[in-house]
């Protein structure tokens, strides 16, 4: 559980540290201790609001320790980290998680956090964030990945010349100015569009940027969309159609973005699919996990100790596959990462600002896809992104047939 002091100090730091020329005038100083007190308002808001959903989260000691150590890399960490990358330490930039909105960005951060030890940080600072993610407000080297959608910050914005200055386009909650701006990895999550599209619908008709961003009025609280639940009764399906059909374009240009990293970046590029992640046997989703640690260049643990290996017995795992050297081949499996620390990401993920608690009155895939007169919309929507989503094993709807 994140707490606000340490989050507040770090916040100071923070922007003390990003404050250059160091002969701020006295004005810009009123102004950012304007900002901070907002935001440390905003943080206590949050706070009050998630600590009581956190009854009963994350029993496993072990696992609550590790979510409770998570922090800032130091810069000798991040050192480490950019060798593994081939990168100077100089100029590091960590990799993005570049993901198009609805596919699991946050759930993916606390995964990377839990596992690495380190927090995650962000283009965007979405205050209905910072109390589960306290990295949000960071982007820069400190982090172990920085969040951001591809459709609001596409290739040709997170090359050398910088992260662009904030556009119309932006969500009010884009940064200005990344410390971090000449990023040249990325891992990419993909997920089920029809899926991706349903989850975003949902965070978008319930996101208030007027409370979530920093330019938010001060003392509202922030009502964050990211577990929201939209009623059945409230579903506009007109609105719905267009929403979708938009998203459509953007997902299926995401492509471009990540076509153009892969070229001019070779090897800095992965793939991972938020289903290998969330479903099949608990093997698979470590697995997952362990392909995007290694993208990003977080170290293995140092080889397991001699009493290392007693501690499989107090493991959140189920049975993984079985046969001789077991511990070695499933060590070799997860690429070197302990399945303790990766069962442990996955505990800590289902965390309540994660996961949408499930509503029967709410809309769900079955309601808004399949509901009469909705196969058009079906194939409406694979038309824009079918060519690029047949690539990666996804299928239209429900197997609907769409002429082409
Ligand atoms: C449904 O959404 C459309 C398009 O955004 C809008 O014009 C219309 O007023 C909405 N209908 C209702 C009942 O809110
Ligand atoms: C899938 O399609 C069938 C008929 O084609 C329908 O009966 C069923 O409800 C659909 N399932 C979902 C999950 O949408």
């Amino acid at each position: 559980m994140a707490q606000p002091i340490s989050v507040v100090l770090f916040l100071v730091a923070f922007l003390l540290l990003c404050s250059a020329p160091a002969h701020a005038s006295a004005q810009q100083q009123q102004q950012q201790q304007q900002q901070q007190q907002q935001q440390q308002q905003q943080e206590m808001l949050l706070h009050s609001t998630t600590t009581e959903q956190q009854a009963g989260y994350l029993q496993d000691k072990q696992c609550r320790d590790m979510f409770n150590a998570r922090r800032e890399m130091t810069q000798e960490e991040a050192s480490t980290v950019a060798a593994r990358l081939g990168a100077s330490s100089q100029s590091f930039c960590p990799a993005l998680l570049w993901t198009y909105t609805g596919t699991g960005n946050t759930m993916t951060r606390m995964l990377i956090e839990v596992a690495s030890g380190w927090y995650t940080g962000s283009v965007y600072t979405d205050l209905s964030l910072v109390d589960t993610l306290p990295g949000e407000y960071v982007c820069g080297p400190s982090v172990i990945a920085v969040k951001a959608h591809p459709q609001w910050h596409p290739f040709s914005s997170v090359q050398p010349d910088g992260i662009r200055p904030a556009t119309p386009h932006d969500p009010p909650d884009a940064k200005d100015v990344c410390p971090c701006s000449s990023f040249t990895r990325a891992v990419a999550v993909i997920r089920d569009p029809y899926a991706t599209f349903l989850a975003e619908y949902k965070r978008l008709r319930s996101h208030d940027y007027g409370s979530c961003s920093l330019a938010a009025v001060p003392g509202k609280e922030c009502s964050g969309g990211h577990v929201s639940v939209i009623k059945r009764a409230e579903f506009n399906s007109t609105d719905f159609r267009h929403e979708v059909l938009r998203m459509a374009k953007e997902w299926a240009a995401m492509f471009d973005s990540y076509d153009a990293v892969k070229a001019a970046h070779p090897g800095g590029f992965y793939l991972a699919r938020y289903e290998e992640l969330t479903a099949g046997p608990q093997e698979t989703r470590l697995q997952a996990l362990a392909g995007i640690l290694q993208a990003l260049g977080v170290p293995q643990p140092a080889e397991t100790t001699a009493t290392g290996e007693s501690e499989s017995e107090s493991l959140p795992l189920q049975d993984t596959q079985q046969g001789g050297n077991n511990d070695e081949k499933l060590h070799s499996r997860l690429l070197g990462y302990h399945p303790q620390q990766l069962a442990c990401a996955f505990e800590a993920a289902k965390h309540p600002a994660i996961f949408r608690p499930s509503d029967p009155a709410g809309i769900n895939q079955e309601f808004v896809y399949a509901a009469d007169g909705a196969e058009a919309l079906v194939c409406d929507v694979w038309r824009v992104v079918g060519g690029r989503a047949a690539q990666h094993g996804y299928g239209p709807y429900n197997g609907t047939v769409c002429a082409s």
